[in-house]
């Protein structure tokens, strides 16, 4: 393992509440039911193609002209950064920052492959900015999770190829795109939406270093085996 590629929102600190919190804000202004399990297959998904997929749900896709729904991803943003304002380096996920420290001790390169616009102010609310080696921009990339292009991305800019990567997720589209780019995964989470993962933990207190590479090595024999 040379190094290790986090997804940002509900890996490393609890954003992906906060985007919830944005999105019913909004769906309620245009009285579209929203609710948690509907939020479960918008993580991972642009700004832009969540707003989509709540209009489709809400069957209101041809109800807003292409202005409308800039504003509606606008008034979204803003709730959000609001929210994101408020952060400090307490909102780092238990575990998350012995875990950045352990993988500093053992050397391995730290990306992160985050969909969001918001990631690099969030980084340096919880003072952990300088801790990454590689931030994929994801403004420059053809195609979202699930496709495997952010993955990549982020392995190309820390030199190391795919196979020596893992990466951890919180979202079913992430997990598919860690796959599809040949690394090992990590779900943190419900075994359900993560069954494809290669190590799935329940709360990123469960992910430490030692859990990491252990799982790493018999993922390793496996694969020479195979
Ligand atoms: C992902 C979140 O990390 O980023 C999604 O899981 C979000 O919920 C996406 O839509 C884009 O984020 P932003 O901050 O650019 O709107
Ligand atoms: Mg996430």
């Amino acid at each position: 393992m040379k190094a290790v590629i986090f997804d940002l929102d509900g890996v490393i600190t609890d954003t992906a509440e906060y985007h919830f919190l944005a999105w019913k804000h909004i769906a309620e202004q245009i009285d579209i039911p929203f609710d948690r399990s509907m939020n479960e297959s918008l993580k991972g998904i642009s700004r832009e193609k969540s707003l989509e997929n709540i209009l489709i749900y809400g069957g209101a896709e041809a109800s807003y002209t292409n202005a409308e729904k800039q504003d509606l991803l606008h008034q979204k943003n803003k709730y959000y950064q609001t929210l994101i304002s408020k952060l400090t380096p307490e909102d780092l996920l238990p575990g998350i920052g012995r875990l950045l420290r352990e993988l500093k001790v053992e050397n391995i390169k730290i990306g992160l492959a985050s969909s969001s616009r918001n990631a690099p102010e969030i980084l340096r609310r919880l003072e952990i900015i300088d801790d990454f080696h590689a931030i994929v921009d994801p403004t420059a990339l053809a195609k979202g999770k699930p496709d495997p292009e952010i993955f990549l991305t982020a392995a190309a800019l820390l030199g190391v190829s795919p196979a020596d990567c893992a990466a951890v997720e919180d979202a079913e589209a992430g997990i598919a795109a860690i796959k599809s780019a040949g690394m090992f995964a990590v779900g943190v989470g419900y075994e359900q939406s993560m069954h494809d993962a290669d190590l799935i933990v329940r709360q990123t207190c469960d992910l430490t270093f030692e859990v990491l590479n252990e799982e790493w090595k018999s993922y390793t024999i496996n694969r020479i085996q195979k």
